[in-house]
């Protein structure tokens, strides 16, 4: 047993392609998951996997406040919190102070939130984890990424300070950064932009030692890891899942 069992975790972004998976590998491991997300949960999701699910804007700090507090009421205090939720808006140096704010609110500030109102609930439990989903966009640059590239060098950022807070409340604070995973969410875009799925595919695997995009499995086996007792010495840290893309 690696201390998954009976443990709460709130997944933001829960209704999307990682989150989803995330709450999925974690209720497959004995977690009571609530799953929040912006979007209504119109086709049942959560319930497919047997998670409690709330529609919440984690920019808005009233509303996290109140969602947190429900939740501690209902379910129970928090151990394990996994920030997967993200705006993603890709523009480069002609970026308006209308994208700033929209990325900023949701990637940094929505993050940031969530852990301001949970974190005391895992003060009260004697320790938890918490997962902030960078990306390999938070550690390189890419053309017309700087709004997204910025926010996720900054999720690296906030998660270096936190484990410091923390680690004297038995928190541990880490980031997950993945490489391109083929998604639904990559479809889609290609058939917005009119591309090619199996051409576009080629060309992200290439960017990837392991020459493939990664799947939402293996992201998810990643956040089970920093969830339980099996990374119980690791605080402060990035942990690549990204197919070697860093390494070229
Ligand atoms: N998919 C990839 O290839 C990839 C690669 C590297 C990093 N990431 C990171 O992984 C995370 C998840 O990405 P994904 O591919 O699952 O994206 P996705 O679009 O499938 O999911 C994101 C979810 O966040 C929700 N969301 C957006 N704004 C919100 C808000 N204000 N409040 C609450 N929920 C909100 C959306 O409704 C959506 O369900 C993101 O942080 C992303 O930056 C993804």
């Amino acid at each position: 047993m690696r201390g998954l069992n009976g443990k709460i975790a709130l997944v933001t972004g829960g209704l999307g392609d990682l989150g989803y998976a995330a709450g999925q590998r974690l209720k497959e491991e004995g977690c009571k998951v609530i799953l929040v997300d912006l979007q209504p949960d119109t086709e049942g999701k959560s319930k497919q996997i047997d998670a409690a699910f709330v529609q919440l804007d984690i920019s808005q700090e009233q509303a996290v406040k109140k969602t947190c507090e429900t939740i501690a009421e209902e379910i129970g205090h928090v151990h394990i919190l996994v920030n997967t939720a993200a705006c993603f808006v890709f523009k480069g140096v002609d970026a308006t102070e209308e994208d700033w704010a929209k990325i900023n609110a949701v990637n940094i500030g929505g993050t940031s939130l969530m852990a301001k109102y949970i974190v005391p609930q895992m003060r009260k439990n004697g320790g938890g984890s918490i997962i902030n989903f960078s990306s390999v966009s938070g550690f390189v640059g890419q053309s017309n990424f700087a709004t997204y590239n910025a926010t996720k060098f900054a999720i690296r950022g906030l998660t270096k300070c936190w484990a410091q807070d923390l680690a004297p409340d038995g928190i541990r604070v880490n980031t997950l950064c993945p490489g391109y995973i083929y998604t639904k969410a990559f479809i889609n875009s290609c058939k917005k932009l009119g591309l090619d799925i199996e051409e576009e595919n080629r060309r992200a695997s290439a960017m990837h030692l392991l020459n493939r995009q990664g799947r939402v499995e293996e992201v998810a086996a990643a956040v089970a890891f920093l969830a339980s007792d099996d990374s119980s010495f690791i605080t402060g840290s990035d942990l690549l899942v990204d197919g070697g893309y860093l390494a070229k």
